[in-house]
């Protein structure tokens, strides 16, 4: 949460500050501050410091986009609030007295309360509530003209997670930054060096990016850059070339990065498809899991927040249906402190579009404890849970910006699609012509979400009529359950409209008694087995009132018996159908929050990359 960017080079910094920085607004915008080394006074350097409570945009007014400031060093932040109200005094850069020492922090110091007290009674004096601010002083406290020296031993005394960027006054010119356990990357180029959490604050500068590990110190001047680890030896890194442009963090002509992501999703799952299928086949050698290990697996562990909680979800049905393995879900938060119990040969699937998220990373960390091997599925590529998994497999959605994930969900699904045929062949439950029927289906999905896409101003028009609901519930059974979460939560978290999803049998052991009159709920029904369970559901709850919308496949007509409205999907293997319903109940949120006027892309209280507890 948070997200911090720095420059050192030829250029004026603040411009490219603000413009990293609203690449990375994504992360957290409740507040933003830049810290430029400035070039008022020659002979003594100091650091300009100007913050801003508010999105992004105050700050670019107070600077004229930067130009106001002058300077080519300096460090940035955009801040989600954990510690401190939003407030200027509250975000960050923080800095310890006379700005000797001045921070940009994403994480959480966890020990900072003791931290404080301990640096109060020393004397020193705090002005906000923030974390942050126990960094600086301890830096101030630790710095004997030896940089590197003060962060290892701040290292040393913090507990938590951290990204930090870090000035000290009298070497100007110079940027200082370590991580542990929140991301950080460092960019190089002819013209000067960055660091930011993120690669799209960078890539209008540079391809050329180096993905830091836990515990590397990182120095920058405008023409050289060193790692060192937190015992001030000095390391070598290798630097990577990132392949996407930059058009693929930016809008593009539509109205909010949400809508270009959910036009996205054909080619994101073709990309993460087509590379896996070779001559018909699914082929998962990158897992570096053997046939035999493969085989061994008797039960599957899956671990996740969210959307990917979502997924996982999906995933448990369909893979129990197709591979005959138990598969348990678990949130990761709750599975990194409920002391689990897995069998031997369980394999434990992380799922997470950032790669760092704090639960699931820490529930990843539990399941290597545990002695299980981890497999990841993760967008974000040199990400932690990437970095710390026993296998990755790569979703290749592309940089998701739109704080609501939609692309990355639809890659998620179909990665789990792909482990599941994997699975079912090493378990003898998939056989060669169901994998070819299978691979050729999931062949097909792009251009079948691409038809949804087609009719979207049917939903944009149903949309409209609800965005002034209070309540809407989504109901499904089976798989149809899975993505009935993914539409509330969808809705939700960006019309600020209450919502629940239910498995549709368990609605009337209490939650029926909220349908009133005029209550929108969704059915969705793609299962055939299911499909008569779920219409008497529908009916159960029309017969209170409700308004119900049916989201269904084409040729299940008899939903028009009972629904108000109907939604239809082209007709996949049922084992699929989660990628093609979640497109409508996606358009459906967004159409939502649209017509109520909100900021889509940045919904409050919220940020893309939940890298606290
Ligand atoms: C909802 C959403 C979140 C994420 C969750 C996990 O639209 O985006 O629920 O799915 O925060 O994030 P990752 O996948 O980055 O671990």
């Amino acid at each position: 949460m948070c997200g911090i960017v720095g420059y050192t080079g030829s250029s004026q910094a603040a411009p490219i500050l603000l413009d990293g920085l609203e690449k990375l607004e994504y992360r957290g915008y409740d507040s933003a501050g830049i810290a430029v080394f400035s070039k008022k006074k020659k002979s003594e350097p100091s650091i300009e410091v100007i913050k801003a409570k508010g999105r992004l945009k105050v700050l670019f007014e107070m600077t004229d986009s930067g130009k106001s400031v002058k300077g080519t060093c300096g460090i940035g932040h955009t801040r989600w609030a954990t510690h401190g109200e939003p407030s200027v005094v509250n975000s960050h850069p923080q800095y310890a007295k006379d700005k000797r020492v001045v921070v940009v922090h994403n994480g959480i110091i966890e020990n900072y309360q003791e931290l404080k007290e301990r640096l109060m009674r020393d004397g020193c004096e705090f002005v906000s509530a923030t974390d942050t601010e126990v960094v600086a002083h301890l830096l101030d406290r630790y710095y004997d003209s030896d940089p590197i020296d003060a962060i290892s031993k701040l290292m040393y005394h913090v507990r938590g997670s951290y990204a930090l960027g870090i000035l000290f006054q009298d070497r100007p010119g110079e940027i200082y930054a370590v991580r542990k356990d929140s991301p950080l990357i460092v960019g190089r180029s002819s013209g000067g060096n960055f660091i930011a959490s993120d690669v799209p604050a960078i890539l209008k500068y540079t391809r050329d990016v180096c993905f830091i590990e836990n515990q590397v110190i990182v120095r920058l001047t405008g023409k050289d850059i060193q790692f060192f680890d937190v015992d001030k030896a000095e390391l070598k890194k290798e630097f990577t070339q990132i392949q996407w442009d930059t058009e693929a963090a930016e809008k593009g002509g539509f109205k909010h990065f949400m809508l270009k992501e959910i036009y996205e999703q054909p080619k994101a799952v073709r990309d993460t498809i087509s590379p896996r299928i070779k001559d018909g086949k699914v082929n998962l050698e990158e897992l570096n899991l053997s046939q035999e290990e493969l085989s061994s697996i008797r039960r599957i562990q899956m671990v996740a927040c969210g959307s990917a909680y979502h997924v996982c979800m999906t995933a448990r049905y369909m893979m129990e249906e197709l591979v005959r393995i138990p598969v348990d879900v678990d949130l990761a938060s709750e599975f990194r402190y409920r002391k689990p119990v897995l069998e031997e040969n369980t394999l434990v699937i992380v799922i997470s579009q950032s790669g760092e998220t704090a639960d699931s990373l820490a529930a990843l960390r539990e399941a290597k404890k545990l002695g299980h091997k981890v497999l990841a599925v993760v967008n974000v590529v040199g990400s932690s849970i990437a970095r710390e998994a026993d296998s990755v497999f790569y979703t290749w959605a592309g940089p998701e910006i739109s704080v609501a994930t939609t692309k990355a969900y639809s890659t998620q699904l179909a990665a789990v699609y792909l482990l599941a045929i994997v699975l079912g062949k090493a378990r003898g439950m998939v056989d060669e012509q169901a994998e070819a029927e299978m691979v050729e289906e999931l062949q097909r999905l792009p251009e079948k979400i691409e038809r949804i896409l087609e009719e979207k101003e049917r939903i944009q028009w149903f949309a409209n009529k609800f965005s002034h609901s209070k309540d809407i519930f989504f109901i499904g059974r089976g798989l149809d359950y899975a993505s009935s979460l993914e539409g509330s939560l969808k809705l939700k978290e960006i019309s600020y409209i209450h919502s629940e999803a239910y498995a549709a049998g368990e609605l009337k052991h209490g939650t029926i008694s909220l349908i009133e009159d005029g209550i929108l709920v969704v059915g969705v029904a793609t299962q055939s087995e299911l499909f008569e369970k779920l219409i008497s559901n529908m009916v159960e709850v029309k017969s209170r009132g409700a308004y119900v919308l049916g989201v269904t496949s084409y040729g299940n007509y008899n939903m028009e018996d009972v629904a108000n409205y109907t939604i239809y999907v082209p007709k996949t293997m049922e084992c699929f159908a989660a990628s093609l319903v979640v497109i409508p109940l996606q358009l459906l949120a967004y159409y939502v929050a649209l017509g109520k006027g909100l900021d889509v892309d940045k919904p409050r209280n919220l940020a893309k990359s939940v890298t606290v507890e």
